[in-house]
């Protein structure tokens, strides 16, 4: 569960972008982000449990491109999956770890972005476009600009799996009683509908929306969009699925305990 203690981000002038990379900057990675896995006990879990059985049926494949990828904790499994896997962060320091850390790996390519731009990625390129737990921390208008360049850059038929926040949903419900809740740095001017909304003004096909109360019951903060770039007729669309997963904390718990009960024993030294 990813729950950090956010700066207070109205005193810069650009929040969205400058203020996560400073934070981000600044963090620091006490276990490389897997600190962020321990709900599922370990990476391993959380990937076998929670991550690969979203993404099974579009890997293996030729490119990944992976948003927001940190040092790496998502990026160690999808470099398994691809011909190609092109790491994207805004943080100079996360881009440097991971390049450390996946330095024997000839098809991992490395980029520090400006929080907003894929210019690097050749358009029409990319099979697959993968997001965890990082854009929650953005606003509105940095997934909106992702996904609309993500439109260019997928190809025809390829698909993406963006983690985004969805506070805006509930937040006039709690704006006052802040304190009161886990909000992790999730942002309120994001939603599942203006996921929705800004998709279909790109022309790109919503597949799913997972909405999960990933840092408290009942707080439905995050959301888990599953998107194509799909070359028909947006009007034979079927309309997404939506699922609100109030069952989120028994998936994660569930996972854990598998990881728990199916692995080697501990080494007795
Ligand atoms: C909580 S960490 C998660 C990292 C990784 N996805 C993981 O699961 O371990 C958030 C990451 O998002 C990156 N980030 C935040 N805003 C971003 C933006 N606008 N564009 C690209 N990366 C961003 C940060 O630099 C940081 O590495």
């Amino acid at each position: 569960m990813t729950v950090v203690a956010f700066p207070k981000l109205d005193h810069v002038a650009d929040p969205n972008v400058a203020a996560n990379r400073d934070f981000w900057e600044k963090y620091i990675w006490p276990d490389g982000g897997d600190e962020w896995s321990r709900p599922w006990g370990t990476p391993d879990a959380m990937w076998l449990t929670s991550i690969y059985p979203r993404l099974a049926r579009f890997m293996p494949t030729g490119h990944i491109l992976e948003i927001a990828c940190g040092f790496g904790r998502v990026s160690n499994y999808l470099r398994y999956f691809a011909d190609r896997l092109t790491l994207v962060d805004l943080a100079p320091k996360c881009i440097a770890a991971c390049k450390e850390r996946f330095a024997r790996e000839k098809h991992v390519e490395y980029h520090v972005n400006d929080g907003r731009s894929l210019e690097m990625v050749a358009d029409s390129s990319v099979d697959l476009a993968v997001s965890w737990d990082s854009l929650v921390h953005t606003e509105h208008e940095t997934v909106r600009e992702y996904l609309r360049q993500l439109r260019r850059k997928l190809r025809p038929g390829g698909v993406g799996f963006i983690h985004h926040s969805n506070l805006g949903m509930q937040w006039d419900q709690i704006r006052d009683e802040v304190e009161k809740h886990t909000l992790g740095g999730r942002r309120p001017s994001m939603t599942a509908e203006k996921f929705r909304k800004d998709a279909a003004e790109f022309g790109v096909r919503v597949l799913s929306q997972e909405l999960l109360p990933w840092t408290e019951p009942g707080l439905y903060c995050d959301c888990f969009s599953l998107f194509m770039r799909d070359e028909g007729d947006p009007a034979t669309w079927p309309a997404p699925r939506l699922e609100v997963r109030e069952d989120w904390g028994r998936e994660v718990a569930a996972g854990k305990l598998i990881g728990d009960l199916y692995r080697p024993p501990a080494r007795i030294e």
